[in-house]
């Protein structure tokens, strides 16, 4: 029995797109088979009697330890990037990205102290910005946003538009804003960055892609590219190469500043691949 102070929760909220059920059952006997033989804790997956096609996915790691070890898992990687195809998942619960409150006394304080996102506050006085902690125009916060009509899934396009408001293309002129989001949710974005030599130019997708990746991100579902064009602007060659090398079949959501203009299947994109399979 894992010492319960020690021990972490995480919930997650998972609607299983239809017809996809008997796979999802499948993928979630797998996950809790790997966390038990790892010794990373015990999952299981509560169906929801209210709503169809609903689950609670809930994870009882054995310590903070063993969920990040567990996060960064190659196996359980590549499961989540499956159950992303299957299902939309949100995180109810998460025990281990933030610390829970707890009663902080003595010298437990000092080592808690120095990070404010573990919700202590050590202000005594405001010293944030002038008129509140709400921000508006460019100096707005810019967390990803949820859609309206579906809570819990976030607006991919939304974060590359504002991702391609900081393009720099100074000699085309041609913003593009790219979104990627990783099996566990995270939105990277990126946007396209020219300098004089124009060769070593960098598109939007391969800037996102390779943030991702220095941040230690390496399963993915989707991602948005979006331009200031009636006709989309699909991902130019190099792109597809990149992104099918370490996206695998993403979903290629393609839009402008209006509309969302066609979603395609990154192997459709590029057929007959060359990867690291082929070496
Ligand atoms: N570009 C992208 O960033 N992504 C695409 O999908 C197509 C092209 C950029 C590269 C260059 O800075 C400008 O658009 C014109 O080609």
């Amino acid at each position: 029995m894992a010492d319960s102070d020690q021990s972490r929760l995480s919930v997650a909220l998972v609607d299983v797109h239809a017809g996809r059920e008997p796979e999802f059952l499948a993928l979630s006997r797998q996950f809790a088979s790997i966390i038990l033989r790892k010794g990373y804790g015990r999952a299981e997956v509560i169906r929801d009697e209210a709503v169809p096609r609903r689950y609670y996915a809930v994870r009882h790691w054995t310590n903070a330890a063993a969920a990040a070890q567990c996060h960064a898992d190659a196996e359980i990687q590549a499961l989540t990037a499956e159950l992303h195809q299957l299902a939309t998942v949100t995180h109810v619960v998460n025990g281990v990205a933030r610390s829970q409150p707890r009663l902080i006394t003595g010298d437990h304080r000092a080592r808690v102290e120095p990070d404010r996102r573990s919700g202590f506050d050590r202000r005594v006085t405001n010293a944030g910005r002038r008129g509140g902690e709400r921000r508006s125009g460019r100096d707005r916060r810019v967390g990803p946003r949820r859609l309206r009509d579906r809570p819990g899934e976030i607006d991919l396009i939304a974060a590359a538009r504002r991702a391609r408001e900081h393009a720099d293309a100074a000699f085309s002129k041609f913003k593009v804003g790219a979104a990627l989001e990783a099996a566990d949710g995270t939105v990277i974005t990126g946007c396209n960055v020219e300098n004089a030599t124009y060769g070593l130019t960098i598109c939007a997708e391969r800037v996102a892609m390779f943030k991702a990746i220095s941040e230690g991100h390496r399963a993915f579902t989707r991602i948005a590219i979006v331009a200031d064009t009636d006709a989309p602007t699909p991902p130019c060659g190099a792109c597809r190469q990149i992104l099918w090398e370490f996206g695998g079949n993403l979903e290629v959501v393609l839009a402008n500043l209006e509309k969302e203009k066609g979603t395609h299947r990154l192997k459709d994109l590029l057929p007959l691949p060359f990867d690291a399979r082929l070496l």
